[in-house]
């Protein structure tokens, strides 16, 4: 070897090591730990399946657990909605049935995590406790039998659950093979019950917060209407439109009551169990919308989410927003507990997923923070409502044809496990997300067309392209390990928000407000200042008026030119330091000629502000000027279009996931030397056909 091409590669290994060494110590700093989603004595990653036993005559059990260790499969959440086998009548509890399905799973090397069951109440059960049913909005009691009907505010309820909670726990507790706990399933999708003792319950929640009615009056200024209430016992329940600061008091009740419903479960299970059984739940992912879910997740050990396409095919930056969502809630690494095996039952079109697709989400999940999947499920029961979505294993109890492709994946789960031991996603860009502030908008639109989560999306598309890698995460957590921070429309920003926001950008990071920022406070009511509230002075600029837009109107300056629309704010600049990058174009008048993006230095970071809902041409404008502006490169390299990347870290350096979802085959030349995992070999470049997946890390130096 020459000297000079010698001194090049060590050159490069420098590099390479130091940055990989950077990578880690930042992952090393976030948390040294093994992520509480990879449990001690398992592989890191684990595929599974939703397995129901009490749906099956037992003899059949012993083929379905052959059948999944058979297809690499090492987790089965059962139990879930096995309410009246585990207590076919009150008191009397029924678990040697389910000990010997945990006995034989456990011969089989699948470890069980089991459901608590209390999203289907028993018919015992309610038709005893009739108050354990919700009241719906319109008066009527909602039917047994079609799960999630149990009234999460009825005492009598609660102590139903907490009781087969706590007997499941006392059997199963200490269960080696019982590897954790997923509470209830999909919290009743947020669903409330409107009865005299909820209200009275909302009531009392209201008192303890605001303590006197005069302080409930001013912030909700109930002089509008003649809203003023003299006592507790008169606050209504909103049903429909209704006072903005009621009406998101209701959702912060919604939160506490439904986060108090899983503690009171947590707490029986706690008290029984060895604190390495993990308890879950089981979310829906970005925009499911009725339960605050920074609050409900956090006291559990980790987040879980069920992922599912409906109609159509994996869009990545659809599905990657839901992980990277789910994954921002407690900043750590998810499980899938439920995803689609090709395809569901209740989409508008219920198509299947691509041969191939099903292998790629799963990497997919992986790459955006998952160290579980598991499908949705293994076979399904013969007759009740679900009676054909799909499953891995047919009603004649052989493989559907998806087994082999589900095999495939847990194999190479199983292979590359270690790859992935202790490892995260580390990212330098975060897009903020409130579910306060998103309830604010919905309610008061303004125009239909307002749509926050294809707002979201063009960001995070155009910042994921370029960086490869994003976080979601809450508007009040700790911010400074990223360089830029994107809020498409923070609408709510009291000051102690704004004070946080504010040092995140004296201290050096770059903060870019969207539309409808900083209009209002903590409880919904508009501030008496203009947009951006609290953070005009930071900004330099303000907003002078909002419209909402009838025709798309043109934009230009610096940062490039397109179109604004839907949503157009005026803005002024009010520092002489304040530079506009861009300006509306001929409009209604308004508008014409005036700033639509101000941006400013502050500290020893950068303020910006824009205030239309910008066409793509200038969401990749403004992203490139941001990413440039605040330092960010990508986490892998350059890709091409339809490759996405994604990088996890941990204490032995980075593991890139690259997967193909465009049509066409696609050669990736990579940035260096590495190493290929899937197909064991180094390599400078990767051929992947659609679905295509590779996984990759450094080459070994030596
Ligand atoms: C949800 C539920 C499951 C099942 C699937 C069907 O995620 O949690 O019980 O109903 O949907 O897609």
């Amino acid at each position: 070897m020459n000297c000079a091409r010698g001194f090049r590669l060590l050159l490069v290994a420098i590099v390479i090591l130091g940055v990989s060494g950077l990578l880690a110590s930042r992952a090393a700093d976030s948390s040294a730990q093994t992520p509480p989603t990879q449990l001690p004595g398992h592989n890191a990653l684990l595929m599974g399946a939703d397995w129901y036993p009490e749906q099956w005559p037992e003899e059949r059990w012993e083929v379905d657990l052959g059948m999944m260790e058979e297809a690499h499969l090492n987790v089965a959440r059962i139990a879930e909605f096995a309410w009246s086998k585990m207590e076919p009548s009150e008191g009397s509890f029924q678990f040697d049935w389910l000990e010997r399905a945990i006995r034989q799973a456990e011969k089989h090397h699948v470890a069980i995590v089991l459901g608590t069951p209390t999203a289907a109440p028993p018919a015992w059960l309610t038709q005893k406790y009739p108050e354990t049913l919700r009241i719906e909005s319109d008066g009527q009691r909602a039917v047994h039998g079609n799960r999630a009907h149990g009234s999460v505010t009825s005492a009598k309820y609660r102590e139903l659950c907490r009781r087969i909670a706590e007997e499941m726990a006392k059997r199963f507790g200490h269960d080696a093979n019982v590897a954790g706990w997923q509470i209830d399933n999909e919290y009743g999708y947020g669903q409330m019950s409107y009865d005299p003792d909820a209200r009275r319950q909302f009531q009392q929640w209201l008192k303890a917060k605001y303590k006197t009615l005069d302080a409930l009056n001013e912030h909700w200024t109930t002089n509008y209407w003649s809203q003023t209430y003299d006592n507790w016992e008169e606050i209504p329940i909103p049903v429909g439109p209704h006072n903005p600061g009621l009406m998101l008091e209701w959702q912060r009740f919604t939160t506490y009551v439904w986060t108090s419903y899983q503690q009171n479960q947590i707490d029986a299970i706690r008290a029984n169990a060895e604190q390495r059984q993990f308890i879950t739940g089981n979310f829906m992912g970005y925009g499911f919308d009725p339960i605050d879910h920074f609050v409900i997740t956090k006291p559990l050990t980790f987040v879980a989410w069920d992922d599912y396409i409906g109609t159509g095919h994996l869009d990545p930056d659809t599905n990657g927003i839901s992980h990277d969502a789910m994954r921002g809630l407690k900043r750590e690494n998810i499980w899938i507990i439920e995803t689609q095996p090709g395809t569901v039952n209740w989409s508008a079109l219920n198509n299947s997923l691509n041969k191939g697709e099903v292998r790629a989400m799963a990497w997919h999940d992986v790459g955006h923070g998952a160290d579980e999947v598991s499908y949705w499920q293994w076979r399904s029961a013969l007759n009740g409502q679900e009676e054909i979505h799909g499953t891995l294993v047919a009603p004649d109890g052989k493989a559907e044809p998806l087994l082999a492709e589900v095999a495939q994946a847990a194999k190479e789960f199983s292979k590359l496990q270690g790859a992935f031991q202790d490892t995260r996603v580390a990212s330098d860009v975060a897009l903020l997300q409130d579910y306060e502030s998103r309830w604010a908008i919905n309610w008061q639109k303004h125009t239909d067309k307002y749509d926050q989560f294809a707002i979201l999306k063009s960001y995070y598309h155009a910042l994921r392209k370029i960086s490869q890698s994003i976080d979601i995460v809450s508007p009040d957590v700790s911010l400074d390990q990223y360089k830029l921070v994107v809020a498409p429309d923070l609408c709510l920003i009291p000051k102690e928000r704004a004070q946080h926001l504010e040092e995140y950008v004296k201290n050096g990071g770059h903060l870019v407000l969207g539309p409808r920022s900083g209009l209002k406070d903590e409880f919904n009511a508009l501030l008496p200042i203009r947009q951006p509230g609290y953070l005009a002075d930071t900004l330099g600029g303000q907003v002078e008026q909002y419209y909402a837009l009838e025709n798309a109107v043109a934009a230009g300056g610096s940062l490039g030119s397109g179109e604004v629309s839907v949503w157009a704010e005026l803005l002024k600049t009010t520092m002489p330091d304040a530079e506009v990058l861009l300006r509306y174009g001929k409009s209604n008048g308004w508008l014409d000629d005036q700033p639509a993006m101000v941006t400013r230095k502050y500290g020893k970071g950068r303020i910006t502000y824009i205030g239309g809902v910008l066409n793509d041409a200038l969401v990749n404008d403004a992203a490139q000027w941001m990413a440039k502006s605040s330092g960010v490169s990508a986490a892998f390299g350059p890709v091409p279009d339809g490759i996405e990347a994604s990088r996890r870290v941990g204490p032995h350096g980075a593991v890139y996931v690259l997967i193909n979802f465009g049509s066409e085959k696609k050669s990736v030349a990579l940035p260096r030397n590495m190493q290929s995992l899937l197909d064991h070999h180094e390599t400078k470049q990767v051929e992947l056909p659609q679905y295509g997946v590779a996984v990759l890390t450094e080459a070994k130096t030596n």
